[in-house]
Order: structure tokens, then sequence, then C-alpha cells
């Protein structure tokens, strides 16, 4: 099967590496599952507790905000405790196929959700990826749901130890950061990375480019999104944020795949910055919003404003 470049496929991502040749490729910018059964694409795990399917008996009677919540992180069963697991045998279907396809020196860049991402630079670094870095994306907005534990003893008419625990919550902080992985892959054994740059004109990474978009080369990027642009996809990224990965680590014309691509974000990018690119999603929802978002007048570079 031959994919053309420039397009977004209605194709499962994993079986499509299979058709995309040795080393064409000079990014993978994903955002990929994260593992935590936010949507049905999101349960990648075996696990029939209800809970984790997003089923259980309170889940359906609360609806649409209980499920949002995220499931329970208590392990409480031993199948619970397969999840992480599972999560790493699932990126192990496709680590080894995207460094194949990468050429040497080129990056993977994943969004990986704060849980389980340990298990993705488990299953990466084990085909042979270096981990370089850990970027942190700063969200203007991050919904924050922990439960306050001395509600729960009032409503048992527990009055002292609602007192005993008034202040505390269950549930986690306030996620107002996602992890971005940074991989490459090795360079030639005996080479330098500046021999790399020259030989596949990718390796380094562009300092000046990111200050355009940051008031610092740091590993932290601020950035929300642009006014009408959210609302495409449950875990939709800022297209701006995918632009300054793309300009930090590539130069025009240069191949960018996302195999996990939703909405589009990834692409859009990419053809903005006049990179070729290529996206999967299982989803024909929202292979559809990709087609049409990309078909809208493409602005050059964003406002650099926000970031
Ligand atoms: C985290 S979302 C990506 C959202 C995207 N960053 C955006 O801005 O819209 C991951 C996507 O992966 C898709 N997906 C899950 N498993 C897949 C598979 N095996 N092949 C292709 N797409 C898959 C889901 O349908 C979902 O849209």
């Amino acid at each position: 099967m031959k994919f053309v470049r420039n397009n977004v496929y209605l194709h499962d991502g994993i079986k499509a590496l299979k058709h995309l040749e040795d080393e064409s490729l000079h990014l993978i910018l994903s955002d990929i599952p994260y593992g935590i059964g936010a949507e049905e694409w999101d349960v990648l795990h075996n696990n029939t507790n209800s809970a984790y399917l997003g089923k259980s008996p309170a889940q359906e009677k609360a609806g649409a905000v209980f499920k949002k919540r995220g499931k329970p992180i208590n392990g409480w069963s031993e199948a619970d405790r397969e999840i992480p697991k599972q999560y790493y045998e699932w990126c192990s279907l496709w680590a080894k196929d995207w460094l194949r396809i990468l050429k040497p020196g080129g990056s993977a860049v994943v969004f990986a959700g704060r849980r389980f991402s340990h298990r993705c630079i488990a299953a990466l670094e084990d085909v042979g990826f270096n981990l370089k870095d850990m970027l942190a994306w700063v969200r203007e907005r991050a919904p924050h749901r922990a439960q306050r534990i001395s509600l729960i003893y009032e409503r048992r008419g527990d009055e002292y130890s609602a007192k005993k625990w008034s202040g505390w919550r269950v549930g986690n902080l306030k996620p107002s950061f996602e992890p971005i992985l940074w991989f490459v892959k090795p360079y030639k054994i005996g080479g330098t990375l500046a021999d790399n740059v020259l030989e596949h004109d990718i390796g380094a990474f562009n300092e000046s480019a990111l200050l355009e978009y940051s008031k610092k080369p740091e590993n932290i990027l601020k950035c929300g999104f642009l006014p009408n642009e959210s609302g495409k996809h449950p875990t939709q990224k800022p297209i701006k944020l995918m632009q300054a990965l793309i300009e930090l680590t590539t130069i025009e014309n240069q191949f960018v795949l996302d195999p996990f691509c939703g909405s589009g974000s990834t692409l859009i990018a990419a053809k903005k910055l006049n990179r070729e690119f290529l996206g999967f999603d299982i989803s024909e929802e929202y292979v559809n919003i990709s087609k049409e978002r990309l078909e809208e007048p493409c602005q050059q570079r964003l406002s650099l404003s926000s970031i």
C-alpha cells in the first residue's frame, strides 16, 4: 500500500508503519493515546474492571462529568496493576517501526500522560531510541476536580471526620502540565552528531526558531489555544505548540509523521511551515475534521505572543 505525502488517512497508525520506507522521516510528532481510558480509543488494556472502561454503575449514573474525571489510580486488584505493563506492550507494538522509519538523528516527539509516560520511555529505549529530554507543556487552563473528602463525611453525617479532614481532597493536584518526551534515533557509531547533520540534514536543534515562540530557550512551553481553535477533539493540542516543536527539530520540506493525528493539529502545523506531512487516525470523524482543517486557508507562522 502506498501512502501519498501531504495527506491524512483513515487507517490504523500502527499497521500503516509497515508501508513506510526505512529512514524516510525527519520527525515523528504525535500526541499518542495516554492509556488512561479517557475515551474509548484510549482503553489499551485487557482489564474488564467497569470503572476503567468508564462503565461502572456510578459512572453511568453520573454521565459525562464523572467519565471525564479519568479513572481511579488505586490499583485495587491484580488486573489494575497490569494496566501500566499493558501500556508498555502497546507502545512496543510500534516503537521498532518508528526507529526504522526515522533518519539517524531524527526526533520522535511524543505527548504521553504523566501516569504512564515512563512506560512509553522504557518501550522506546528498549528498541534503541535515546531519550533526549522531557519538556513540559504548560496549559492555560486545566480542569481540577479533586473532591473534598470532608464533604463525603458530611454527607455521611460524620461531623468528627469532616472536621478532622477539612482541607484535604481525593484525586490529583491541578494538572497544569503535560510531558512531551523528546527521543532521538542514534547516529552512526564512530561518527559525530555534526557529521550526521551534514549527511542527513537532521540532528541539531534550532534554538533561534524556538526563541520566536518562547522568551527563553528552555524546556517549558506555555501555550494556549487561539480563539475558535479548540473544540475539535477531546485531547486537542494547540497548532502553535506543534509549530514550535516542528521548527525546533526540522527545516523546510522535511517529512513529519503523526500516526495518531486526531483532529490534525500536527499536520496543520507542518503544512503552515512548509514541511511534508502524513497522518493517520482510526476515527472517521477525526479524519474528516483533519481534512476540513487542512483545507482552510493557510496562514504562515501564527502570532507568537502567547507561547
Ligand atoms: C491523543 S489523540 C490526538 C489528538 C490530536 N493531538 C489533536 O490535536 O487533535 C489520539 C488519537 O489517536 C487515535 N488512535 C487511537 N488508536 C489508533 C490507532 N491504532 N491508529 C490510528 N489512530 C489511533 C484516536 O482516534 C485519537 O484521535
